[in-house]
Parts: C-alpha cells; sequence; structure tokens
C-alpha cells in the first residue's frame, strides 16, 4: 500500500525547504507519495483526519519556531486538538552556538504535537549547523530507516 507523507516546513530562510525538496526527492517513488506544504497560513486543520507527516524546522529568537510555524504552533496550543490519528516525525535544524535552545524550534512542536496525543516515529532528527555537516545530507541518511520504521509502525507492507 502506498505511504502519504506530509512534509511541513517551518523556514526562515529557507534551508529546512532545501531540506524537505532534497527529501521529496528521494522518498517519492511508486511506494511512497510525498507532498511538501510550507507552514505559512496553516492552522491546526492541517492535522484533520490524521495521518503522516514529517515536521521540518529551523530554530530562531530564544529559542522558538520560525515565523512561518508561528500560528500554525499557537492554534495548537490554543485549540488543543485530538491528534490520536496523526504519525509524525521531526527534523530540527539549528546550531549548538545557542547552547541553552539548540533545535527548540523542532522540539517545541514534538512537544506539543505528542501532548495532543500524536505519536512520534523515531527520534528527533536535530542537526547542528556548526558541524560542518550538510543538513540535507544528514536527513537523507536518517530518512531512509525512518521510512522503513514507518511502514512497519502502520503495519504495511515493506
Ligand atoms: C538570528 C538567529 C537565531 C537563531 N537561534 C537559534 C536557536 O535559538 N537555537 C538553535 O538551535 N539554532 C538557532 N539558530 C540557527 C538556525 O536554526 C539554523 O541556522 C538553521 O539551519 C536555519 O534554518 P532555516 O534557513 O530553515 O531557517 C538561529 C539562527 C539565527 C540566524
Amino acid at each position: 500500500m502506498k505511504l502519504e507523507l506530509t512534509i511541513l516546513v517551518g523556514t526562515m530562510t529557507g534551508t529546512a525547504q532545501l531540506v524537505a525538496q532534497e527529501l521529496e526527492l528521494s522518498l517519492d517513488d511508486e511506494d511512497t507519495r510525498v507532498q511538501t506544504r510550507l507552514m505559512d497560513g496553516l492552522d491546526a486543520s492541517v492535522f484533520d483526519g490524521g495521518g503522516l507527516f514529517l515536521i521540518c524546522t529551523s530554530t530562531y529568537g530564544q529559542g522558538d519556531v520560525p515565523d512561518n510555524a508561528k500560528a500554525l504552533y499557537a492554534a495548537l496550543q490554543a485549540d488543543r486538538p485530538d491528534l490520536s490519528k496523526v504519525r509524525y516525525g521531526v527534523i530540527a535544524l539549528g546550531d549548538r552556538t545557542y547552547a541553552e535552545t539548540f533545535c527548540n524550534g523542532g522540539k517545541r512542536l514534538d512537544a506539543v504535537l505528542s501532548e495532543l496525543g500524536a505519536t512520534r516515529i523515531g527520534e528527533v532528527m536535530l542537526h547542528d549547523a556548526s558541524a560542518g555537516t550538510l543538513p540535507e545530507e544528514v536527513a537523507s541518511e536518517w530518512a531512509g530507516p525512518w521510512i522503513a520504521s514507518c511502514r512497519e509502525a502502520l503495519s504495511l507492507a515493506i
């Protein structure tokens, strides 16, 4: 059965969007359909009906989600929808120079989704911009096994 994956992108300067585009190119095939959406203008209804989501977001300010993710983050906290039919993964982009708030944008979205009953598949992928690795490469390596875990969790034939 075909896996339907929606990648939701929170970004300020486009890195998370580039990561999502690379993932869409590598993951979209006969077994998996990938759709990428910027978080701009989205509210909690994006999760209506459940499904599989990959949150791909950076961190700004004092460990905040990027500006284009703020409305969605606030709507989830205010509306508190039941997300028990949602399965998700998280790619969190950050920089360890911000030691106290490293990757907090992704961690915040992870926390609110899980509070609302969504089930995370796999560990949160953390990328450190000061480490000298390319986030799209680290993400591609992480995403293969992650997709396999999703198929297993959703009991789809691998
Ligand atoms: C003004 C500014 C504030 C940032 N604040 C944080 C932070 O608090 N924690 C963190 O881990 N990374 C922080 N970062 C690093 C970014 O999240 C990281 O560079 C990311 O790869 C940018 O992705 P984007 O282009 O998709 O927005 C900050 C970067 C800038 C420019």
